[in-house]
């Protein structure tokens, strides 16, 4: 197993499977499932999620419905297309990690830096190589990591066996609509026998929510 930190994978769904609905609402959490997160984010170094996430909900991730310091914040952005005006950069209340790719133009990279973010090129590819960030994070003192979605980010850690602890907390909501984000998306596995597999650890029941939490089967 590479040298990385500890993943924990959060998310919220609803009863089929979704992270937000089909115009990207992605309001699942009661109150509750907002304090269970929060003390999750007050409990490790960073949280992680996607270009797609900020660009669609602009979050601050930082910690509000519980006592707690903020983690540092990380964005998986290949192109480096994080806007300067999102709150993940511009609230300053705690550093913020750009992941990006060779392919970042330089005048991005250099206006994200200039804003205060620390930019780190993991990859030369498409896409940001997630090895090379969690060897890099690793490097830098983080040793847990929350990764807070969406979709595809989700994808690429499970299905990379990056992650240590899946918690999927299931509201009671029925959306549909074939566009909206389901919990991890990707190319997926042709097989079920190819597919990802976890076992269960723990089921906590919170109003008419569900919290699932697997580990991976190693
Ligand atoms: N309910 C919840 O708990 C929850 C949590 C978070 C988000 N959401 C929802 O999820 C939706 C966004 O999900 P999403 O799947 O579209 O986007 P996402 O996972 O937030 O971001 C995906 C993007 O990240 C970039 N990326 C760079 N390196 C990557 C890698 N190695 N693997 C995967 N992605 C990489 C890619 O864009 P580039 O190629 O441009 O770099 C990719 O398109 C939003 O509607 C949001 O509201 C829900």
């Amino acid at each position: 197993m590479i040298d990385r930190p500890y993943v924990i994978i959060n998310s919220a769904m609803t009863i089929d499977g979704k992270i937000a609905t089909k115009i990207g609402d992605s309001k699942i959490s009661s109150k509750d499932d907002l304090i269970r997160v929060h003390k999750i984010r007050a409990s490790v170094d960073a949280i992680m999620i996607g270009i797609n996430t900020v660009l669609i909900d602009d979050p601050s991730l930082k910690v509000k419905y519980c006592q707690g310091k903020n983690p540092i914040r990380i964005v998986v952005d290949s192109k480096a297309k994080t806007p300067i005006k999102s709150r993940i950069i511009s609230d300053k209340d705690g550093p913020t990690i750009i992941a990006v790719t060779k392919k970042a133009p330089i005048d991005r990279i250099n206006k994200l830096e200039e804003a205060g973010a620390k930019v780190i090129v993991c990859g030369e590819g498409e896409k940001v190589d997630l090895v090379t960030l969690f060897k890099s994070l690793k490097d830098r003192g983080i040793k847990r990591v929350l990764v807070e979605g969406g979709g595809n980010v989700n994808w690429s850690i499970i299905s990379q066996g990056l992650f240590d602890e899946l918690q999927v907390t299931i509201g009671p909501f029925i959306v549909g609509g074939k566009d909206a984000i389901t919990l991890v998306e990707g190319n997926g596995v042709e097989k079920m026998e190819e597919g990802i597999k976890v076992k269960l650890h723990k089921v906590e029941q919170q109003g008419d929510e569900v919290v699932l939490i697997y580990k991976p089967l190693r």
